[in-house]
């Protein structure tokens, strides 16, 4: 719902949501109090920052108290550094489900993560029982042995076709043994389809890791489902959305007793763009281009 409702008591008429506002739907009515422009409330994406800037607490959107929203409050940089430099790729889970109390915690922070547009199309597929990853587990180590039996497949599988035995062995080189899993799909519509779902498994799996959680990409389901598509129904994804990621979760049975030593990236540190032979209409082609990818 995209209201707004100052009051007018504690507003101090600063301007400071007017500014803030990337769609420009805010301007101060006649007597300097902040209100919809023409045509603000189409244009406004409902990103709360409005509310979330008032230093009075004196402006509410969609019905909700300033009040009832959180501290601003961030850790220390060594603590994050410290996170992203722990979490690791787990392949080792203990044999046991997550208790419903840490999948509130996690599920609880989903409504924080970003999405372009604030368009906030995404579904989460959460496996919540080993009984049920058991089954798609069975199901896809079952196929692949079946398609890796089929000469033309298995040829064109390349180097995984070796994979086969330790498949019919009952190996799960896919799920490693993971008791859950998390699929996340968005609306094909959502301008950022292809990104949102990626921006959300990352910030799950660091709030994940830091309770306590193990956590693992896993492109290989991704294939596997994408070559499957019953598991779509399976896991409960609404028409129009399509599965982007996956990752697998549990509780670690491994512990690592030093962080990575990774070797670092290329970057281009640039302070001074030389003009390049490009017309205004083709930068702003390519860039708009790329936005829409
Ligand atoms: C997009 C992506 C897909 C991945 N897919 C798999 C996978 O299918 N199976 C797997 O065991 N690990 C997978 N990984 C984990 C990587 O192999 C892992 O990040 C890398 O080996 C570095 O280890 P670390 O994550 O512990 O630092 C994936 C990682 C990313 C980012």
């Amino acid at each position: 719902m995209k209201t707004i409702e100052i009051n007018k008591e504690k507003c101090v008429q600063c301007g400071m949501c007017i500014k803030d506002c990337l769609t420009c739907s805010l301007e101060f009515d006649s007597e300097k109090y902040p209100k919809f422009a023409q045509g603000g409330e189409e244009r406004c994406f409902a990103c709360q920052h409005c509310m979330a800037i008032c230093p009075t607490g004196a402006l509410s959107f969609g019905g909700k108290n300033p009040k009832d929203a959180g501290k601003v409050k961030f850790p220390k940089p060594d603590d994050v550094l410290s996170l992203i430099k722990s979490r690791r790729s787990i392949r080792q889970y203990k044999d046991e489900e997550i208790s419903q109390e840490v999948f509130d915690k996690l599920k609880n922070m989903f409504p924080y993560i970003p999405t372009g547009c604030n368009t906030n199309t995404l579904h989460f597929s959460i496996i919540e029982s080993k009984s049920a990853m058991d089954k798609i587990r069975e199901k896809v180590r079952l196929n692949l042995i079946k398609a890796l039996s089929n000469p033309v497949l298995s040829k064109l599988a390349g180097k995984f076709a070796k994979y086969k035995t330790n498949f019919e062995n009952g190996e799960d080189l896919i799920f490693r043994g993971a008791p859950h899993m998390i699929v996340v799909s968005s609306s094909i519509h959502a301008p950022c389809a292809n990104v949102d779902p990626i921006i959300a498994l990352s910030y799950i799996e660091l709030y994940a890791q830091s309770l306590g959680l193990g956590t693992c990409w896993c492109g290989f389901a991704q294939a596997c489902f994408k070559l499957m598509p019953e598991f779509g129904k399976m896991l409960d994804i609404p028409d129009g959305y399509k599965p982007v990621y996956v990752m697998l979760l549990g509780i670690p049975d491994v512990k690592y007793a030093r962080t990575t030593i990774p070797e670092s990236f290329p970057i281009s540190e640039i302070r001074e763009i030389e003009d390049v032979n490009q017309t205004f209409t083709e930068k702003a082609r390519r860039l708009l281009l790329n936005f829409i990818r």
